[in-house]
Protein backbone atom coordinates (compact mmCIF):
# COMPACT_ATOMS: atom_id res chain seq x y z
CA UNK A 1 0.00 0.00 0.00
CA UNK A 2 1.22 3.36 -0.77
CA UNK A 3 3.10 5.01 1.81
CA UNK A 4 1.04 7.89 2.42
CA UNK A 5 -1.86 5.95 3.26
CA UNK A 6 -3.39 6.48 6.76
CA UNK A 7 -5.96 4.13 7.88
CA UNK A 8 -8.33 5.60 9.40
CA UNK A 9 -10.95 4.26 11.98
CA UNK A 10 -11.29 0.35 13.28
CA UNK A 11 -12.67 -0.45 9.90
CA UNK A 12 -8.96 -0.43 8.39
CA UNK A 13 -7.13 -1.61 11.41
CA UNK A 14 -5.89 -4.49 8.88
CA UNK A 15 -4.89 -1.90 6.94
CA UNK A 16 -0.90 -0.47 8.02
CA UNK A 17 1.56 1.49 6.90
CA UNK A 18 4.35 -0.68 5.98
CA UNK A 19 8.30 0.13 6.64
CA UNK A 20 7.85 2.89 9.38
CA UNK A 21 10.15 5.40 8.68
CA UNK A 22 12.88 6.64 5.66
CA UNK A 23 15.70 8.38 5.17
CA UNK A 24 16.64 11.53 7.62
CA UNK A 25 15.90 14.76 6.22
CA UNK A 26 18.44 16.53 4.52
CA UNK A 27 17.60 19.57 6.87
CA UNK A 28 16.00 19.04 10.16
CA UNK A 29 15.22 22.70 10.43
CA UNK A 30 13.16 23.35 7.86
CA UNK A 31 9.40 23.06 8.34
CA UNK A 32 7.63 21.81 5.21
CA UNK A 33 4.88 24.02 4.41
CA UNK A 34 2.81 20.61 3.27
CA UNK A 35 2.18 19.71 6.61
CA UNK A 36 2.53 22.93 9.07
CA UNK A 37 -0.34 25.63 9.22
CA UNK A 38 0.03 28.19 6.74
CA UNK A 39 1.60 31.27 8.95
CA UNK A 40 4.13 28.82 10.82
CA UNK A 41 7.94 30.09 10.35
CA UNK A 42 11.20 30.37 12.23
CA UNK A 43 12.11 33.81 13.78
CA UNK A 44 15.54 34.65 13.01
CA UNK A 45 16.84 33.08 16.73
CA UNK A 46 15.52 29.95 15.26
CA UNK A 47 12.12 29.19 17.24
CA UNK A 48 8.54 28.60 15.13
CA UNK A 49 6.56 31.26 14.94
CA UNK A 50 2.54 31.16 14.33
CA UNK A 51 0.21 33.82 13.74
CA UNK A 52 3.25 35.73 14.34
CA UNK A 53 3.50 34.62 18.26
CA UNK A 54 6.23 32.50 19.38
CA UNK A 55 6.57 28.58 20.78
CA UNK A 56 8.34 30.09 23.97
CA UNK A 57 6.00 32.53 24.48
CA UNK A 58 2.95 30.35 23.98
CA UNK A 59 4.15 27.51 26.03
CA UNK A 60 5.33 29.93 29.05
CA UNK A 61 1.76 31.52 28.87
CA UNK A 62 -0.51 28.28 28.43
CA UNK A 63 1.80 25.84 29.44
CA UNK A 64 2.73 22.69 28.02
CA UNK A 65 1.03 20.26 25.84
CA UNK A 66 -1.12 22.92 24.24
CA UNK A 67 -2.56 22.68 20.82
CA UNK A 68 -1.99 25.79 19.08
CA UNK A 69 -4.60 26.86 16.40
CA UNK A 70 -3.87 28.99 13.42
CA UNK A 71 -7.35 30.60 12.93
CA UNK A 72 -6.14 32.66 9.82
CA UNK A 73 -5.30 29.08 8.27
CA UNK A 74 -8.75 27.61 9.30
CA UNK A 75 -10.50 30.71 7.94
CA UNK A 76 -8.41 30.08 4.88
CA UNK A 77 -9.15 26.63 4.07
CA UNK A 78 -13.01 27.25 4.98
CA UNK A 79 -12.52 29.81 2.11
CA UNK A 80 -11.24 27.60 0.16
CA UNK A 81 -13.70 25.13 0.47
CA UNK A 82 -16.39 27.67 -0.07
CA UNK A 83 -15.43 29.55 -3.25
CA UNK A 84 -14.17 26.04 -5.02
CA UNK A 85 -17.92 24.71 -4.28
CA UNK A 86 -19.82 28.53 -4.68
CA UNK A 87 -23.36 29.76 -4.33
CA UNK A 88 -25.48 26.65 -5.69
CA UNK A 89 -23.74 23.80 -3.31
CA UNK A 90 -23.01 23.73 0.41
CA UNK A 91 -20.15 23.00 2.24
CA UNK A 92 -20.55 21.57 5.93
CA UNK A 93 -17.55 21.46 8.44
CA UNK A 94 -17.81 18.34 10.12
CA UNK A 95 -17.71 19.16 13.65
CA UNK A 96 -16.55 15.51 15.05
CA UNK A 97 -12.83 16.50 13.75
CA UNK A 98 -13.03 19.50 16.30
CA UNK A 99 -15.74 21.38 17.52
CA UNK A 100 -15.72 24.92 19.90
CA UNK A 101 -17.60 27.79 20.12
CA UNK A 102 -15.16 29.88 18.60
CA UNK A 103 -14.87 27.58 15.77
CA UNK A 104 -18.37 27.69 15.12
CA UNK A 105 -18.41 31.32 15.18
CA UNK A 106 -15.73 31.35 12.56
CA UNK A 107 -17.26 28.56 10.30
CA UNK A 108 -20.54 30.96 10.59
CA UNK A 109 -18.17 34.16 9.14
CA UNK A 110 -16.76 32.44 6.38
CA UNK A 111 -20.26 30.85 5.40
CA UNK A 112 -19.77 27.43 6.16
CA UNK A 113 -22.46 25.20 7.42
CA UNK A 114 -22.37 22.52 10.50
CA UNK A 115 -22.49 18.66 10.40
CA UNK A 116 -23.18 17.64 13.88
CA UNK A 117 -23.50 13.63 15.20
CA UNK A 118 -24.42 13.95 18.92
CA UNK A 119 -26.47 15.76 20.98
CA UNK A 120 -23.29 17.69 22.68
CA UNK A 121 -22.15 18.60 19.39
CA UNK A 122 -25.39 20.49 18.96
CA UNK A 123 -25.67 21.97 21.77
CA UNK A 124 -22.23 23.28 21.40
CA UNK A 125 -23.02 24.31 17.76
CA UNK A 126 -26.63 26.09 18.91
CA UNK A 127 -24.58 27.96 22.05
CA UNK A 128 -22.38 29.46 19.62
CA UNK A 129 -25.28 31.01 17.25
CA UNK A 130 -25.44 28.50 14.02
CA UNK A 131 -28.38 29.04 12.82
CA UNK A 132 -30.42 25.41 12.99
CA UNK A 133 -30.98 25.56 9.65
CA UNK A 134 -27.59 25.28 8.83
CA UNK A 135 -26.93 22.02 10.75
CA UNK A 136 -27.28 18.40 9.41
CA UNK A 137 -27.94 15.98 12.33
CA UNK A 138 -26.11 12.70 11.82
CA UNK A 139 -25.23 9.43 13.67
CA UNK A 140 -26.51 5.95 13.00
CA UNK A 141 -27.93 5.69 16.87
CA UNK A 142 -29.56 9.17 17.54
CA UNK A 143 -31.31 9.01 21.20
CA UNK A 144 -34.91 10.25 21.34
CA UNK A 145 -34.03 13.30 22.92
CA UNK A 146 -31.46 13.77 20.41
CA UNK A 147 -34.16 13.55 17.87
CA UNK A 148 -36.72 15.89 19.32
CA UNK A 149 -34.20 18.14 20.52
CA UNK A 150 -33.37 18.81 16.83
CA UNK A 151 -36.48 18.75 15.51
CA UNK A 152 -37.03 21.39 18.03
CA UNK A 153 -34.65 23.84 16.99
CA UNK A 154 -35.22 23.37 13.33
CA UNK A 155 -32.31 21.31 12.22
CA UNK A 156 -31.72 22.07 7.88
CA UNK A 157 -31.72 18.33 7.69
CA UNK A 158 -31.72 15.27 9.98
CA UNK A 159 -30.07 12.36 7.80
CA UNK A 160 -31.58 9.30 8.74
CA UNK A 161 -29.70 6.42 9.51
CA UNK A 162 -32.31 2.79 10.06
CA UNK A 163 -35.66 1.89 9.54
CA UNK A 164 -36.01 2.35 13.11
CA UNK A 165 -34.94 6.22 12.54
CA UNK A 166 -37.66 6.97 10.29
CA UNK A 167 -40.35 6.05 12.25
CA UNK A 168 -39.04 8.33 15.37
CA UNK A 169 -38.50 11.22 13.28
CA UNK A 170 -41.41 11.98 12.00
CA UNK A 171 -42.76 10.99 15.69
CA UNK A 172 -41.27 13.78 16.54
CA UNK A 173 -41.75 15.91 13.89
CA UNK A 174 -45.77 14.95 14.23
CA UNK A 175 -45.68 15.69 17.82
CA UNK A 176 -44.09 19.24 17.64
CA UNK A 177 -46.47 19.94 14.03
CA UNK A 178 -43.59 20.42 11.83
CA UNK A 179 -42.18 18.70 9.01
CA UNK A 180 -38.63 17.67 9.21
CA UNK A 181 -36.23 17.54 6.40
CA UNK A 182 -34.41 14.51 6.07
CA UNK A 183 -31.91 12.91 4.07
CA UNK A 184 -31.40 9.55 3.79
CA UNK A 185 -27.95 7.97 4.10
CA UNK A 186 -27.10 5.02 1.75
CA UNK A 187 -24.48 2.85 1.78
CA UNK A 188 -23.47 2.30 -1.16
CA UNK A 189 -20.86 -0.58 -0.97
CA UNK A 190 -17.28 0.94 -1.39
CA UNK A 191 -14.81 2.00 0.62
CA UNK A 192 -12.07 4.58 -0.32
CA UNK A 193 -8.67 4.08 0.55
CA UNK A 194 -5.38 6.52 -0.61
CA UNK A 195 -4.88 5.07 -3.47
CA UNK A 196 -7.77 2.06 -3.60
CA UNK A 197 -11.47 1.74 -3.39
CA UNK A 198 -13.24 -2.31 -2.43
CA UNK A 199 -16.12 -2.13 -3.97
CA UNK A 200 -18.81 -4.54 -2.22
CA UNK A 201 -16.93 -5.59 0.47
CA UNK A 202 -17.51 -3.19 2.66
CA UNK A 203 -21.32 -3.17 3.34
CA UNK A 204 -20.28 -5.30 6.56
CA UNK A 205 -20.66 -2.31 8.24
CA UNK A 206 -23.38 -0.17 10.88
CA UNK A 207 -23.97 2.87 9.00
CA UNK A 208 -26.80 3.88 6.54
CA UNK A 209 -29.42 1.71 4.72
CA UNK A 210 -27.70 -0.40 2.27
CA UNK A 211 -28.35 0.30 -1.44
CA UNK A 212 -27.83 -3.83 -1.81
CA UNK A 213 -30.91 -5.70 -1.32
CA UNK A 214 -33.45 -2.42 -1.78
CA UNK A 215 -33.17 -1.82 1.97
CA UNK A 216 -32.10 1.98 0.87
CA UNK A 217 -35.20 2.27 -1.70
CA UNK A 218 -37.35 1.01 0.97
CA UNK A 219 -36.09 3.74 3.67
CA UNK A 220 -36.62 6.37 1.42
CA UNK A 221 -40.18 4.51 0.31
CA UNK A 222 -41.36 5.09 3.76
CA UNK A 223 -39.97 8.65 4.03
CA UNK A 224 -42.13 9.85 1.18
CA UNK A 225 -45.15 7.54 3.03
CA UNK A 226 -44.56 9.77 6.78
CA UNK A 227 -45.04 13.23 4.43
CA UNK A 228 -47.09 14.28 6.92
CA UNK A 229 -43.90 14.39 9.26
CA UNK A 230 -41.04 14.11 6.88
CA UNK A 231 -39.53 16.26 3.85
CA UNK A 232 -37.64 14.31 2.02
CA UNK A 233 -34.43 16.43 0.46
CA UNK A 234 -32.32 13.68 -0.82
CA UNK A 235 -29.62 11.01 -0.41
CA UNK A 236 -26.18 11.04 1.37
CA UNK A 237 -23.27 9.10 0.93
CA UNK A 238 -20.17 9.24 3.19
CA UNK A 239 -17.14 6.75 2.03
CA UNK A 240 -14.08 7.13 4.00
CA UNK A 241 -11.67 8.99 5.52
CA UNK A 242 -8.13 10.49 4.50
CA UNK A 243 -8.99 9.68 0.63
CA UNK A 244 -6.70 11.37 -1.66
CA UNK A 245 -7.97 9.97 -5.21
CA UNK A 246 -11.48 10.11 -6.33
CA UNK A 247 -12.19 7.23 -7.57
CA UNK A 248 -14.36 6.01 -4.71
CA UNK A 249 -16.72 9.36 -5.11
CA UNK A 250 -16.58 8.25 -8.72
CA UNK A 251 -17.96 4.86 -8.04
CA UNK A 252 -20.75 6.72 -5.17
CA UNK A 253 -22.18 9.41 -6.51
CA UNK A 254 -22.76 7.08 -10.04
CA UNK A 255 -24.82 4.79 -7.16
CA UNK A 256 -26.62 7.07 -5.93
CA UNK A 257 -27.70 9.30 -8.77
CA UNK A 258 -28.98 5.36 -10.18
CA UNK A 259 -30.83 5.38 -6.86
CA UNK A 260 -32.39 8.75 -7.39
CA UNK A 261 -33.61 8.13 -10.89
CA UNK A 262 -35.23 4.67 -9.30
CA UNK A 263 -36.77 7.18 -6.76
CA UNK A 264 -38.31 9.10 -9.77
CA UNK A 265 -39.36 6.24 -11.60
CA UNK A 266 -41.00 4.17 -8.82
CA UNK A 267 -42.37 6.91 -7.27
CA UNK A 268 -42.56 9.88 -9.33
CA UNK A 269 -40.40 11.88 -7.49
CA UNK A 270 -37.12 13.93 -8.00
CA UNK A 271 -34.71 14.75 -5.07
CA UNK A 272 -33.53 17.69 -5.31
CA UNK A 273 -30.29 17.41 -2.75
CA UNK A 274 -26.97 14.86 -3.03
CA UNK A 275 -24.60 15.08 0.26
CA UNK A 276 -21.27 12.85 -0.88
CA UNK A 277 -19.63 13.08 2.89
CA UNK A 278 -16.26 13.64 3.56
CA UNK A 279 -13.08 12.16 3.88
CA UNK A 280 -10.78 14.42 1.45
CA UNK A 281 -7.23 13.60 3.15
CA UNK A 282 -4.08 16.16 4.78
CA UNK A 283 -0.39 15.64 4.58
CA UNK A 284 0.78 14.09 8.33
CA UNK A 285 4.13 13.52 6.26
CA UNK A 286 6.06 15.07 3.22
CA UNK A 287 4.84 11.79 1.50
CA UNK A 288 1.33 12.47 1.38
CA UNK A 289 -0.30 14.56 -1.60
CA UNK A 290 -3.55 15.85 -1.02
CA UNK A 291 -5.99 17.49 -3.50
CA UNK A 292 -7.25 20.97 -3.88
CA UNK A 293 -10.54 22.00 -2.70
CA UNK A 294 -10.85 23.73 -6.56
CA UNK A 295 -9.91 20.15 -8.37
CA UNK A 296 -12.59 18.54 -5.55
CA UNK A 297 -14.99 20.36 -6.51
CA UNK A 298 -14.62 20.44 -9.88
CA UNK A 299 -14.28 16.91 -10.36
CA UNK A 300 -17.56 16.13 -7.94
CA UNK A 301 -19.46 18.35 -9.91
CA UNK A 302 -18.20 16.69 -12.93
CA UNK A 303 -19.47 13.07 -11.73
CA UNK A 304 -22.42 14.30 -10.32
CA UNK A 305 -23.43 15.89 -13.69
CA UNK A 306 -22.29 13.52 -15.88
CA UNK A 307 -24.29 10.75 -14.00
CA UNK A 308 -27.36 12.85 -13.88
CA UNK A 309 -27.34 13.68 -17.37
CA UNK A 310 -27.21 10.18 -18.26
CA UNK A 311 -29.70 9.18 -16.00
CA UNK A 312 -31.93 12.17 -17.46
CA UNK A 313 -32.24 14.11 -13.91
CA UNK A 314 -31.91 17.70 -13.38
CA UNK A 315 -28.69 18.28 -11.27
CA UNK A 316 -29.53 18.17 -8.13
CA UNK A 317 -27.79 20.64 -5.31
CA UNK A 318 -24.66 19.30 -4.68
CA UNK A 319 -22.83 19.08 -0.82
CA UNK A 320 -20.35 18.00 1.11
CA UNK A 321 -18.60 17.84 4.60
CA UNK A 322 -15.08 18.39 5.42
CA UNK A 323 -13.68 17.81 8.51
CA UNK A 324 -9.97 16.70 8.92
CA UNK A 325 -9.56 18.76 5.56
CA UNK A 326 -10.27 22.25 6.86
CA UNK A 327 -8.85 21.54 11.00
CA UNK A 328 -6.45 19.45 10.44
CA UNK A 329 -3.33 21.33 9.25
CA UNK A 330 -4.31 24.56 11.28
CA UNK A 331 -3.33 23.10 14.60
CA UNK A 332 0.16 21.49 15.65
CA UNK A 333 0.84 20.01 19.65
CA UNK A 334 3.11 21.65 21.53
CA UNK A 335 4.68 19.37 24.28
CA UNK A 336 8.36 19.98 26.22
CA UNK A 337 10.57 17.35 26.07
CA UNK A 338 11.20 15.31 29.49
CA UNK A 339 13.47 12.67 29.19
CA UNK A 340 15.43 11.79 26.06
CA UNK A 341 16.57 7.60 26.43
CA UNK A 342 18.79 6.28 23.91
CA UNK A 343 18.49 2.40 23.53
CA UNK A 344 21.88 0.75 22.01
CA UNK A 345 21.42 -0.41 18.70
CA UNK A 346 17.79 0.53 18.09
CA UNK A 347 16.31 3.95 18.92
CA UNK A 348 16.40 7.23 21.08
CA UNK A 349 12.77 7.35 23.26
CA UNK A 350 12.21 11.05 23.86
CA UNK A 351 9.15 11.44 26.30
CA UNK A 352 6.69 14.15 26.24
CA UNK A 353 4.49 15.97 28.49
CA UNK A 354 1.42 14.21 27.04
CA UNK A 355 0.83 11.30 24.47
CA UNK A 356 -2.10 8.62 24.07
CA UNK A 357 -4.86 10.71 26.13
CA UNK A 358 -3.92 14.12 23.78
CA UNK A 359 -3.23 12.21 20.42
CA UNK A 360 -5.19 8.56 20.65
CA UNK A 361 -4.82 8.58 16.66
CA UNK A 362 -1.25 6.96 16.88
CA UNK A 363 -2.06 4.06 18.94
CA UNK A 364 -5.48 3.39 17.12
CA UNK A 365 -4.51 4.07 13.64
CA UNK A 366 -0.93 3.65 13.45
CA UNK A 367 -1.13 7.12 11.86
CA UNK A 368 1.84 8.62 11.03
CA UNK A 369 3.22 12.54 12.23
CA UNK A 370 6.14 15.12 11.67
CA UNK A 371 7.75 16.57 14.30
CA UNK A 372 10.27 19.19 14.84
CA UNK A 373 12.09 20.81 17.75
CA UNK A 374 10.92 24.24 17.85
CA UNK A 375 11.99 26.27 20.47
CA UNK A 376 15.65 26.38 18.55
CA UNK A 377 17.80 25.04 15.59
CA UNK A 378 20.15 22.49 15.89
CA UNK A 379 23.27 21.66 13.34
CA UNK A 380 23.40 18.20 15.22
CA UNK A 381 23.13 15.17 13.06
CA UNK A 382 19.34 13.56 12.88
CA UNK A 383 18.69 10.41 15.48
CA UNK A 384 16.01 8.45 14.96
CA UNK A 385 13.44 8.58 17.70
CA UNK A 386 10.37 7.52 19.27
CA UNK A 387 8.08 10.07 20.70
CA UNK A 388 6.06 8.82 23.31
CA UNK A 389 4.14 9.76 26.08
CA UNK A 390 4.07 9.40 29.57
CA UNK A 391 0.85 7.24 30.14
CA UNK A 392 1.33 3.92 31.57
CA UNK A 393 1.66 2.14 28.84
CA UNK A 394 3.97 1.09 26.29
CA UNK A 395 1.61 1.59 23.32
CA UNK A 396 1.57 5.11 24.39
CA UNK A 397 3.08 6.55 21.14
CA UNK A 398 3.09 9.85 19.26
CA UNK A 399 5.36 9.59 16.39
CA UNK A 400 6.67 6.00 15.77
CA UNK A 401 9.87 7.02 14.04
CA UNK A 402 10.44 10.50 13.09
CA UNK A 403 14.01 12.01 13.43
CA UNK A 404 14.89 14.58 15.85
CA UNK A 405 18.18 16.37 16.13
CA UNK A 406 20.96 14.42 18.16
CA UNK A 407 21.27 17.20 20.80
CA UNK A 408 17.93 17.69 22.01
CA UNK A 409 17.44 17.63 25.43
CA UNK A 410 15.07 18.01 28.56
CA UNK A 411 13.52 21.19 28.25
CA UNK A 412 13.48 21.63 24.36
CA UNK A 413 10.07 22.17 22.96
CA UNK A 414 9.18 20.05 19.79
CA UNK A 415 5.84 20.23 17.73
CA UNK A 416 3.82 17.45 16.39
CA UNK A 417 1.91 18.72 12.93
CA UNK A 418 -1.32 18.58 11.83
CA UNK A 419 -3.04 17.72 14.94
CA UNK A 420 -6.07 19.67 14.25
CA UNK A 421 -8.59 16.73 13.66
CA UNK A 422 -9.46 13.96 16.27
CA UNK A 423 -6.81 14.53 18.53
CA UNK A 424 -8.73 17.01 20.72
CA UNK A 425 -11.89 15.41 20.19
CA UNK A 426 -11.15 12.28 20.88
CA UNK A 427 -8.59 13.24 23.77
CA UNK A 428 -9.26 11.34 26.59
CA UNK A 429 -8.21 11.11 30.73
CA UNK A 430 -6.41 8.60 30.55
CA UNK A 431 -4.46 8.09 34.00
CA UNK A 432 -6.37 11.10 35.12
CA UNK A 433 -3.85 13.17 32.67
CA UNK A 434 -5.46 16.41 32.23
CA UNK A 435 -6.76 17.55 28.46
CA UNK A 436 -4.58 20.03 27.32
CA UNK A 437 -6.02 23.79 26.23
CA UNK A 438 -6.38 24.78 22.66
CA UNK A 439 -5.06 28.30 21.76
CA UNK A 440 -6.05 30.04 18.87
CA UNK A 441 -3.46 32.48 17.61
CA UNK A 442 -3.64 34.92 14.93
CA UNK A 443 -1.77 38.22 13.92
CA UNK A 444 0.31 38.63 17.21
CA UNK A 445 -2.69 37.78 19.36
CA UNK A 446 -2.57 33.96 21.42
CA UNK A 447 -6.21 33.31 22.87
CA UNK A 448 -7.16 30.14 25.39
CA UNK A 449 -10.20 28.56 23.17
CA UNK A 450 -10.59 25.93 25.02
CA UNK A 451 -9.22 25.50 28.58
CA UNK A 452 -6.71 23.33 30.23
CA UNK A 453 -8.51 20.89 32.05
CA UNK A 454 -7.81 21.45 35.85
CA UNK A 455 -7.73 18.51 38.57
CA UNK A 456 -10.99 20.46 39.82
CA UNK A 457 -13.01 19.00 36.93
CA UNK A 458 -12.00 15.96 37.05
CA UNK A 459 -12.61 15.62 40.95
CA UNK A 460 -16.35 17.57 40.05
CA UNK A 461 -17.61 14.29 37.87
CA UNK A 462 -16.26 11.99 40.44
CA UNK A 463 -19.36 12.72 43.12
CA UNK A 464 -17.40 10.32 46.14
N1 LIG B 1 -19.35 13.08 7.16
C1 LIG B 1 -19.61 11.93 7.81
C2 LIG B 1 -20.94 11.34 7.71
C3 LIG B 1 -18.61 11.30 8.56
O1 LIG B 1 -18.87 10.17 9.18
C4 LIG B 1 -17.33 11.91 8.65
C5 LIG B 1 -16.26 11.28 9.44
C6 LIG B 1 -17.12 13.12 7.98
C7 LIG B 1 -18.14 13.67 7.23
C8 LIG B 1 -15.80 13.85 8.03
O2 LIG B 1 -14.74 13.12 7.57
P1 LIG B 1 -13.32 13.84 7.34
O3 LIG B 1 -13.49 14.84 6.22
O4 LIG B 1 -12.95 14.53 8.62
O5 LIG B 1 -12.40 12.74 7.02
N2 LIG B 1 -11.34 9.36 13.91
C9 LIG B 1 -10.86 9.04 12.58
C10 LIG B 1 -11.77 9.60 11.51
C11 LIG B 1 -13.19 9.15 11.66
C12 LIG B 1 -14.08 9.82 10.65
C13 LIG B 1 -15.50 9.57 10.97
N3 LIG B 1 -16.42 10.21 10.08
C14 LIG B 1 -9.44 9.57 12.43
O6 LIG B 1 -8.90 10.13 13.38
O7 LIG B 1 -8.81 9.42 11.37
Amino acid sequence: MSRSAHPAGPRHADVLPEGHYSAPPTDLNALDPKVWARTVERRADGVLTVGGVGVDRLADTHGTPAYILDESDFRARCRAWRQAFGDDADVFYAGKAFLSRAVVRWLREEGLNLDVCSGGELATALAAGMPASAIAFHGNNKSAAEIRRAVEAGVGRIVVDSYEEIDRVAAAARELGVRQPVLVRVTVGVEAHTHEFIATAHEDQKFGLALAGGTALEGIRRVLAAEDGLELLGVHSHIGSQIFDLAGFEVSARRVVQLMGTVRDEFGVTLPEIDLGGGLGIAYTAGDDPLEPADIAKTLRDIVERECAAAGLAVPRLSVEPGRAIIGPSAFTLYEVGTVKPLEGLRTYVSVDGGMSDNIRTALYDAEYSVALVSRTSQALPMLVRVVGKHCESGDIVVRDAYLPADLAPGDLIAVAATGAYCRSMASNYNHVLRPPVVAVTEGEDRVIVRRETEEDLLRLDVG
